[in-house]
């Protein structure tokens, strides 16, 4: 994979070790306290959902960053994750070491976990169900705190992301409805990679109807908020993510290469400078407030996944191919998508 690393000059080098000095002196303490409690209090206990967008160019550590939340959710709430694949490695070989994995895979198509002998004793087990993409109310019905919950759909559509995004607006529209019906078993929190797929900015869009269809997922974040439904997303850049969603994420993970460009982000689109030159697994976490941590948080660094277990998506939705498909085909699609 590529990994594009940002210009950066050594004025912005500069800011940057400026503020990690001034701030590494602080007492750590003091620093870790308010925020570990604001972020209990605020974020993961919060009684409404919270929706937090991440961002930063590839290789920030955006993916990891996303299972690191997944593993606090699971430490500290009953909540139910749910987890949309979109075919890499790294996210079901990781998140099959956190807690048994229940994979969603439409009916026609199926998957293959290898997992390594090495992590059998890590590997907390995984089952595969089959659902009918048209039935997505018994597939919402169905998820359980007991598993991570995983949908995929992306692999098995990779030629046609506008009909992924299609079904993604119905995955939303149902919950939606389920969740004024009080007809959830739980508390959702939903993590998205590889959110400009869905809800691209014009620019990025594939096709008119691409963009049209991710109006669906627009309209209905607000609303799943309310419904205490949390939605954990991430881009390669803010501006990647259409507008009318982007205030929606009231908290943001900012990592290596962001740059804020609207105004009502001005304090975080003030200190661009600042995140330009971290690291990869580095991140500033804003709160609604736009206060923002006073150094970069380190997330853990939970690998690639491809010693843990190897996943094989078989089939296609769009019936282009019955061909199926191993992980670095997948990979480059995906990428080509992206
Ligand atoms: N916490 C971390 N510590 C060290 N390296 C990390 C960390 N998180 C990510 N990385 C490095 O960054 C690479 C990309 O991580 P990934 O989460 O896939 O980025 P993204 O999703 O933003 O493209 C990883 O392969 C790894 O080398
Ligand atoms: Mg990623």
């Amino acid at each position: 994979m590529p990994d594009i690393i940002p210009q950066i000059t050594p004025e912005q080098l500069a800011v940057l070790e400026a503020y990690r000095k001034s701030h590494s002196e602080q007492a750590e303490s003091s620093w870790d306290e308010y925020w570990r409690r604001h972020l209990d209090k605020d974020f993961y206990s919060a009684q409404d959902g919270q929706h937090m967008l991440v961002t930063g160019n590839t290789g920030a550590g955006k993916t990891q960053f996303l299972l690191n939340l997944v593993n606090d959710y699971l430490k500290k709430t009953d909540h139910i994750i749910v987890w949309l694949d979109c075919g890499k490695s790294s996210e079901l070989a990781n998140l099959g070491r956190m807690k048994k994995l229940r994979v969603y895979v439409p009916e026609g198509c199926d998957m293959e976990i290898r997992v390594s002998p090495d992590y059998m004793d890590e590997w907390k087990g995984h089952e595969i169900i089959k659902f009918r993409p048209t039935q997505m109310t018994k597939l919402w019905k169905g998820m359980s705190n007991k598993y991570i919950n995983v949908i995929s759909l992306l692999p098995y559509i990779l030629t046609n992301v506008t009909m992924y995004v299609d079904m993604i607006g119905k995955l939303f529209s149902r919950l939606v409805v389920l969740a004024q019906r009080e007809e959830l078993t739980g508390r959702i929190e939903l993590f998205c990679d590889e959110f400009h797929l869905i809800c691209p900015e014009k620019v990025n869009q594939l096709s008119d109807d691409h963009y049209q269809k991710g109006t669906i997922v627009v309209r209905n974040a607000e609303m799943i908020r309310s419904c205490g439904i949390g939605l954990k997303a991430a881009a390669p850049a803010v501006t990647k993510v259409r507008q009318a969603i982007r205030q929606c994420f009231t908290w943001r993970g900012i990592g290596r290469g962001t740059r804020f460009l609207d105004d009502d982000d001005l304090p975080l689109k003030e200190n661009n400078k600042l995140w330009i030159g971290l690291k990869p697994g580095e991140f500033f976490i804003a709160d609604p407030n736009k206060r923002f941590t006073d150094k970069p948080v380190k997330v853990k660094y939970w690998g690639e996944g491809r010693d843990v277990a190897h996943v094989r998506y078989i089939g296609t939705l769009n019936g282009e191919s019955d061909e199926p498909l191993d992980e670095a085909e997948f990979t480059e699609v995906a990428e080509v998508i992206a």
